[in-house]
């Protein structure tokens, strides 16, 4: 077999009916009956089926065949057929195979697992089905969004994952130490993000951000991705208006390009069928819900999981919640100018029980009213130094806001749990692999 005799990926076969082609891939499961046996191939871009006649090939053609183990990796040849039965309709009758790999015996067999037994192997889980529509379905989501921005004059600016500060509270901040100092993993990028708008106008920053969340639940990881915009010259709401389209804009395209990968998760479509505008209610309003509902909560705390489920479930779309109180929010939040005991901010509350995907707020501006809260929150000022800066030079109404990558996700696949959809988990209790 010349390796590259029209090589194909399984995805590309219905163009290749009645052609002699080559396909590079993995054993995913065989089964043999008397003469005949079949091959599931899968390439990452699909699976296929090949069928082995053992009077259509050599003697050895048909060994090689029949001893191949689940994931041993393999080179095939044959001719592609239009057929109902093979999964993507179109199966392969095999002329010829070539082993890269004869796998060992894999501990992965198809059958049920135990979720703390594929986590341990999540390096070899991700080759199932079910996860690689997850994943292909991130890489999706993950480029709609950046067209979205970059499409409305965004530019992406990165920055740091080592900071000596505190964005999001002190209680969550993930310790490490630089060449002696102490140091922390960022949990957001805005503070820089801050300063970046001021200097290109709209900008956004895309990376991983560190929480160490003492609690373990389906919404949290100890390392997420956020997509956090910052626009100069924005209100909260013109903040609100931006979140809204982009969530449109990524919601819509899943629904009319990747069909076929909700499909594959069994996600049914119809709760994510849905038109703007987005209801949006304030933080008083949330409280009387929660009341009714029977929910303990106090003015000023803020929400947990079963709070912003209970909210999130009398709507049938997303539901930004505004105008928290202050004392619940973090340092940098404009306060309302009607009403100063809360600020400009907003949660963007998911329907179906995933909580909230968005945070953001209209960030203060002045730099007395900064300083004094940076202060008020215990703070260490030096540190802030930099930041107070962009309040002294040429400082004007900025917003912006965090989108969380898993949580959006599981939304939109419809998830149990936020583990399943970033590659490698950073669980509490989980680091490996
Ligand atoms: O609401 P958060 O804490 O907001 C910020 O970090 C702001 N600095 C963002 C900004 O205005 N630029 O986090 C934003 C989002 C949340 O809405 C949630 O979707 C996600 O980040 N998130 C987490 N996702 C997974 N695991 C965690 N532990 C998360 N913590 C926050
Ligand atoms: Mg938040």
């Amino acid at each position: 077999m010349t390796e590259r005799e029209n090589l194909v990926t399984v995805d590309e076969m219905p163009q290749h009916e009645g052609q002699e082609v080559t396909i590079r891939g993995w054993l995913y499961n065989s089964r043999s009956g008397g003469s005949i046996a079949f091959l599931l191939i899968r390439d990452g871009t699909g699976i296929v089926q090949a069928v082995v006649a053992e009077d259509d090939v050599s003697a050895e053609v048909w060994e090689t065949a029949q001893n191949l183990t689940q994931e041993s990796s393999v080179i095939v040849a044959g001719l592609v057929n239009e057929d109902p039965r093979s999964p993507g309709g179109y199966e392969l009758h095999l002329r010829d195979v070539q082993t890269v790999q004869l796998a060992e015996e894999y501990p992965l067999a198809l059958k049920e697992h135990g979720v703390d037994f594929l986590l341990d192997n999540r390096h070899l889980w991700l080759r199932t089905p079910r996860q690689v529509a997850i994943l292909r379905l991130r890489d999706f989501i993950m480029a709609r969004l950046e067209e979205f921005l970059r499409d409305r004059g965004f530019s992406r600016v990165d920055t740091p994952i080592l900071t000596p500060n505190a964005c999001e509270g002190t209680t969550t901040l993930f310790e490490t130490e630089y060449f002696g100092d102490p140091a922390y993993l960022t949990q957001s990028g805005q503070l820089y993000s801050e300063a970046t708008c001021a200097a290109l106008g709209k900008v956004y920053c895309f990376s991983p951000a560190f929480r160490a969340e003492k609690s373990s639940t389906r919404r949290h990881l100890i390392e997420f991705w956020m997509l956090e915009p910052e626009m100069a010259f924005f209100t909260h709401e013109d903040n609100l208006d931006l979140q809204e389209k982009m969530i449109d804009y990524v919601i819509t395209q899943v629904l009319q390009k990747k069909g076929e990968l909700l499909e594959e998760l069994d996600r049914d479509k119809d709760p994510l069928t849905f038109e703007r505008p987005y209801p949006r209610i304030t933080y008083d309003e949330a409280v009387d819900i929660l009341h009714e509902e029977g929910l303990s909560i106090q003015w000023g705390d803020d929400f947990g999981a079963p709070h912003e489920t209970a909210i999130a479930e009398r709507f049938d779309r997303p539901v930004f919640v505004e105008r928290f109180p202050a004392e619940c929010k973090a340092f940098y939040m404009e306060p309302d100018p009607q009403r100063p005991e809360v600020v400009l901010a907003a949660d963007l509350l998911a329907p179906e029980g995933y909580g909230e995907i968005i945070g953001g707020s209209q960030r203060i501006d002045d730099y007395d009213l900064l300083l004094e809260k940076i202060r008020e929150f215990g703070l260490p000022e030096e540190e802030f130094d930099w930041y107070l800066d962009l309040r002294r030079y040429g400082s004007v109404p900025h917003s912006g806001f965090g989108l969380g990558i898993e949580r959006l996700i599981s939304w939109i696949a419809g998830l149990d749990h936020l583990r399943e959809a970033i590659p490698f988990p950073r669980l509490l209790n989980r680091m490996r692999p």
